[in-house]
């Protein structure tokens, strides 16, 4: 059986086509980063039009790729939250309306459990229980998976998500958007070790991030507490250790509180998804902790990292377990 999904939650429209046994035909992104680089951020507008424009493309192009026509697809699955509301409404109606003119169910998926998910599309076998971290632009937190179906948050940011820092951090430096993978970069060149920022909540044994206090001290860095006369970050060696001390917190803090997580709750496996998972430096840490405390990681490649409609094939699962979406589904812009 053919599922087609949907996602639109925030920048980038995506379109899949897999099968009941979780097989991936087609993985189709359309990215809109070059729409929002100018304004250094996603524009909720920008990217609901940008969806509306490329929704139709994307779809004709991910059943191309899966050399199958609309009538071959047998249900249809839709992240219809957490995100940006006007960007989810797009992916919403246009799976509501496939749905019915199709008559296959609809299957609504929540993103972030689909960024866990991702960890078990990419394993091609089964990994729950585990402890599940979703590091991305919008969320970063943890929980507890019994199975695919049934996730216990277990803490998670108290300001900024982890790839929120990353971006905001790459404007403070003038790297540009999207952040990530340009602080990344300059990180390669840079001492993680040169500067001692913050990592919040290092000590305690609550399963919480904190990101804002250390956005803040990078600031301070470059351009000390006179931010009036604050001048632009000059590319060298000063900017490539500003870099790779920032990484390096993020990417202890995120390390630790996994241990933690993995302690507290006794799982043998971390999955680890969300945009930030795609850091090299996180993915050979996380390797690391995951020899020292003898468990399994599962982490999917970049591709299945950042935004992307395969995750949800969460919805194979959910369509084994009879959970279909009501007619009147919603988006909901909030986490649940
Ligand atoms: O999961 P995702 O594609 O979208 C959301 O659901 O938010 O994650 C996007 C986030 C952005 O903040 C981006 O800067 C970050 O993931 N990101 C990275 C890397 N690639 C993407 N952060 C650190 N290192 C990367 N290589
Ligand atoms: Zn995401």
């Amino acid at each position: 059986m053919y599922f087609l999904a949907i996602e639109s939650s925030c920048d980038e429209t995506a379109a899949a086509v897999f099968t009941d046994s979780r097989e991936v035909l087609s993985n189709v992104v359309a990215s809109q980063a070059d729409l929002h680089a100018r304004f250094g951020g996603v524009v909720p507008e920008i990217a609901s039009r940008a969806h509306l424009r490329n929704l139709l493309p994307v779809l004709e192009e991910a059943l191309a790729q899966a050399r199958i026509t609309l009538s071959d697809i047998g249900c249809v699955a839709v992240h219809h939250t957490p995100g940006l509301v006007g960007s989810l409404l797009i992916g919403v109606s246009a799976a509501k309306i496939l749905a019915v003119a199709l008559e296959v169910p609809l299957i609504a998926v929540n993103h972030v459990a689909a960024h866990i998910y991702a960890c078990r599309l990419a394993a091609k076998r089964e990994i729950f229980p585990c402890v599940g971290l979703v590091v991305s632009g919008g969320h970063t937190a943890l929980f507890d998976c019994d199975s695919a179906l049934n996730m216990r948050f277990l803490g998670g940011t108290r300001d900024d998500a982890a790839g929120e820092a990353f971006d905001k951090v790459a404007a403070i430096l003038g790297l540009g958007f999207p952040g990530g993978p340009a602080v990344e970069r300059e990180a390669r060149h840079g001492n993680p070790y040169a500067y001692a920022f913050p990592r919040a909540f290092l000590d305690s044994e609550r399963l919480e991030f904190s990101f804002s206090g250390l956005k803040t001290a990078v600031l301070y860095a470059c351009h000390g507490q006179n931010l009036s006369r604050a001048q632009p970050v000059e590319p060298g060696p000063r900017r490539a250790d500003l870099a790779a001390s920032f990484q390096e917190a993020v990417v202890e803090v995120l390390v630790e509180k996994c241990r933690q997580a993995l302690q507290q709750t006794g799982r043998g496996v971390l999955a680890v998804g969300g945009g930030v998972s795609a850091n090299q430096r996180f993915r050979e840490q996380l390797q690391q902790l995951c020899e020292e405390e003898g468990v399994e990681l599962a982490i999917p490649p970049p591709t299945l990292c950042t935004d992307n409609a395969a995750m949800a094939a969460l919805a194979v699962e959910k369509w084994y377990a009879k959970d279909f979406a009501p007619p009147d589904l919603d988006a909901e812009p909030n986490f649940l």
